[in-house]
């Protein structure tokens, strides 16, 4: 019971949709109808408003990481309360309640429960997401290889319960990176603050 209200708040907290707030606060109307329609940082950085883009990467990655270390507090440092409220967020911002289920691709908010789950973890994510980024100067496959990566970095430490959750959280990055992957093989995926 306990670990479905965790489940349950830590998705309600990954509904927040930070990128969306923030422009329009900016008043920069609806990030949903400029550039690639995502509310993430990427798409909010070619509103041409890095600070904007800063405070959504904060913002989305840290509510992951607050749900999961709420859940961490609450079930007593139980890898599966990890797992499950870091997976509930990420879910929470893929699928927000708060906009009728249409949400972002995930990638700050599951950075936000990697660091959460485990700060090295996180060094890895880093290093492979900016390495990706500065070679081929594309937000979307910098992402989907550090995806690909992450499972792999998390069972090979031994972490098995947070590897489960990482994994179906990767395969979920690549299902909403569906029309990016597409952009990439025909050469139509913008480059990192290009429109
Ligand atoms: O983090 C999202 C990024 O991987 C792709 O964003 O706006 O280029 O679809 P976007």
């Amino acid at each position: 019971m306990t670990i479905l209200l965790v489940a349950i708040g830590a998705y309600l907290l990954g509904s927040i949709p930070f990128g969306l707030f923030l422009t329009r606060m900016a008043g920069l109307g609806d990030i949903r109808e400029i550039g690639s329609g995502n509310i993430g940082a990427t798409n909010v950085l070619r509103t041409g408003r890095k600070d904007l883009a800063l405070a959504t990467l904060l913002g989305d990655s840290g509510k992951g990481a607050v749900a999961v270390v709420i859940a961490r507090l609450i079930g007593e440092n139980d890898p599966v309360f990890a797992a499950v409220a870091g997976a509930a967020a990420f879910l929470g911002h893929c699928f927000p309640i708060y906009l009728k289920f249409k949400g972002g691709k995930g990638v700050a908010t599951y950075i936000g429960t990697i660091l959460a789950m485990w700060p090295l973890g996180l060094v890895a994510a880093g290093v492979i997401w900016l390495a990706m980024a500065a070679i081929f100067r594309f937000s979307s496959l910098a992402a989907l290889v550090m995806a690909a990566a992450m499972p792999f970095v998390f069972l090979g430490s031994g972490r098995f319960v947070l590897f489960a959750g990482v994994f179906a959280m990767s395969l979920m990055i690549f299902y909403r990176h569906k029309a990016n992957i597409m952009r990439l093989m025909d050469g139509t995926e913008p480059k990192i603050g290009k429109k």
